[in-house]
C-alpha cells in the first residue's frame, strides 16, 4: 500500500518531547514554544508568532482581533478547507465566495474587487498547494479600499513570494501543523503570525483566555485579570517539542519534497504537452514548499476512474476540497459572487498524488508508473 500522506518525521521529535516532560513544565508557552516562536520569527522573518492548537484555531484568532462583527462580509474562494470560512462565520460573518484561477486554483484576485461592499471587512486569500496567490494585487486592493489581508497559509510554511514567505505579508497569517502539512506538532497544531504591529497586544490577551497574564509574566502589571473576551488558544509543550524537531530539520524537509515534486512534474509533463492531464503552475513570482503534487484530468468521469485505478494498485490518491458555496450551510452564510468557472471543473478534475517526507524514488516510481499506464489504457 502507498498511503496519500504519512506525519512527516525526523527521529529527533522524541529526544525533544521526553526532554519537554522532563522538565515538568507542559503547558503552554514553555521553553520549546519559545524556541519554535523566535526560529519563525528569525529565520522565516515573519511578525511577531503565536503557536495555536490547529490552524482552525489561528484563524478564529483573526477573525476576534479584526473585531468580526455579525453582518460583516469576508472574501475568500469557495474552493479551501472549512475553517477559512468557519473562522469568520463563527463571529456571524457573511462569507463571499469568489472564483479561483486556472491556473493556480488560487482566489482569482482580477474578480475580487467587485465583490467588494460597505459591508466587506477582510479578504483571505488561501494559498493552495503552497503556491502563492497574487499577493501584490490583494494587497493594493485591500490597501484601496481599507480592509484587512489575512493569509490562510496552512500548506505555505516555507514557501514564498518574491522572496517574501507566506504568511508574512497579509495583515495577519496563519499556518497548520496537521499531520497532513508538511511540519508537524504531533498530528495537530498551527501558528498566528501577526505582521501589523496593532495586534499584537490583544492577540497575547485573547490567546490566553481574555486575561493579561502574558504581562504578568514579564513582569509588566504585578497581578493579571480579565480585560477583554478571549480563549485558550496555546499548545501544549509537547506539541511545540515535537515541532522544534522538525524546525530543526526544515531546509531537509523542504528540499525532500520538492525533490519529489520535481520528479513528478518531470515524469509526467509529457502527458501534459500531449493536453491529456493538467499539472500544477508555479507564477514566476512565488516559490513553492512541495506541499501537494495534483492532477486535472478530463473532468469527474475520469478523475474518479484514475482514484479507483490507483485504489486497485493499493495506492491512495485523493480528490480535495467540496466547494463550500454549494453546501446547505455555505448557502446558508455565504453567497457566491459572480458565477463559478473554475471552482466546481477544479473540485470535479483534480486529484493529488503520494506526497510525503520519506516516500521511496521506487514507490514514487510505481505511482508514476501506474498513472502513464491509465492514459496508455484510456486511449
Ligand atoms: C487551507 C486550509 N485552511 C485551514 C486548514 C485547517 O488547519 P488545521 O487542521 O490545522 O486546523 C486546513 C487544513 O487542512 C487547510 O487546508
Amino acid at each position: 500500500m502507498i498511503p496519500f500522506n504519512i506525519p512527516s518525521r525526523t527521529g529527533i521529535e522524541q529526544k525533544y518531547v521526553l526532554d519537554a516532560i522532563s522538565a515538568q513544565k507542559l503547558c503552554g508557552d514553555g521553553p520549546y514554544s519559545r524556541r519554535c516562536e523566535s526560529w519563525f520569527e528569525s529565520v522565516l522573518n515573519v511578525g511577531k508568532t503565536y503557536l495555536t492548537p490547529s490552524c482552525t484555531h489561528a484563524l478564529e484568532l483573526a477573525a476576534l482581533l479584526i473585531d468580526i462583527q455579525p453582518g460583516d462580509e469576508v472574501i475568500m474562494p469557495s474552493y479551501t478547507f472549512v475553517s477559512t470560512a468557519n473562522a469568520f462565520a463563527l463571529r456571524g460573518a457573511k462569507i463571499v465566495f469568489v472564483d479561483i484561477r486556472a491556473d493556480t486554483q488560487n482566489l482569482d484576485e482580477r474578480l475580487v474587487e467587485s465583490a467588494i461592499t460597505d459591508r466587506t471587512r477582510a479578504i483571505v486569500p488561501v494559498h493552495y498547494a503552497g503556491i502563492s496567490c497574487s499577493m501584490n494585487e490583494i494587497m493594493a486592493i485591500a490597501d484601496r479600499h481599507g480592509l484587512y489581508v489575512i493569509e490562510d497559509a496552512a500548506q505555505g510554511m516555507m514557501a514564498s513570494f518574491e522572496g517574501r514567505p507566506l504568511g508574512g505579508i497579509g495583515h495577519l497569517g496563519t499556518y497548520s501543523f496537521h499531520e497532513t502539512k508538511n511540519y508537524t506538532s504531533g498530528g495537530e497544531g498551527g501558528l498566528l503570525i501577526v505582521n501589523d504591529d496593532r495586534f499584537q497586544k490583544r492577540a497575547e490577551i485573547i490567546r490566553e483566555k481574555g486575561t493579561n497574564r502574558k504581562q504578568f509574566l514579564r513582569g509588566v502589571v504585578d497581578k493579571y485579570s480579565w480585560v477583554d473576551v478571549g480563549s485558550s488558544y496555546l499548545p501544549s509543550e509537547l506539541q511545540a517539542a515535537y515541532l522544534w524537531g522538525q524546525l530543526e530539520a526544515a531546509e531537509k524537509i523542504n528540499d525532500y519534497r520538492l525533490m519529489l515534486w520535481r520528479n513528478y512534474y518531470d515524469a509526467l509533463s509529457p502527458m501534459q504537452d500531449q493536453g491529456l492531464v493538467s499539472l500544477p503552475v508555479v507564477p514566476s513570482a512565488a516559490r513553492h514548499n512541495g506541499h501537494m503534487f495534483y492532477l486535472k484530468l478530463s473532468g469527474l468521469d475520469q478523475r474518479d476512474r484514475l482514484i479507483d485505478c490507483l485504489k486497485q494498485r493499493g495506492v491512495q490518491a485523493p480528490f480535495h476540497y467540496v466547494p463550500l458555496h454549494d453546501t446547505a450551510v455555505g448557502r446558508k452564510w455565504g453567497r457566491l459572487h459572480g458565477s463559478d468557472q473554475q471552482t466546481s471543473k477544479t473540485a470535479n478534475s483534480l486529484l493529488r498524488l503520494p506526497m510525503w517526507y520519506g516516500l521511496a524514488e521506487k514507490d514514487q516510481l510505481e505511482v508514476i508508473g501506474w498513472v502513464k499506464d491509465f492514459f496508455t489504457s484510456e486511449g
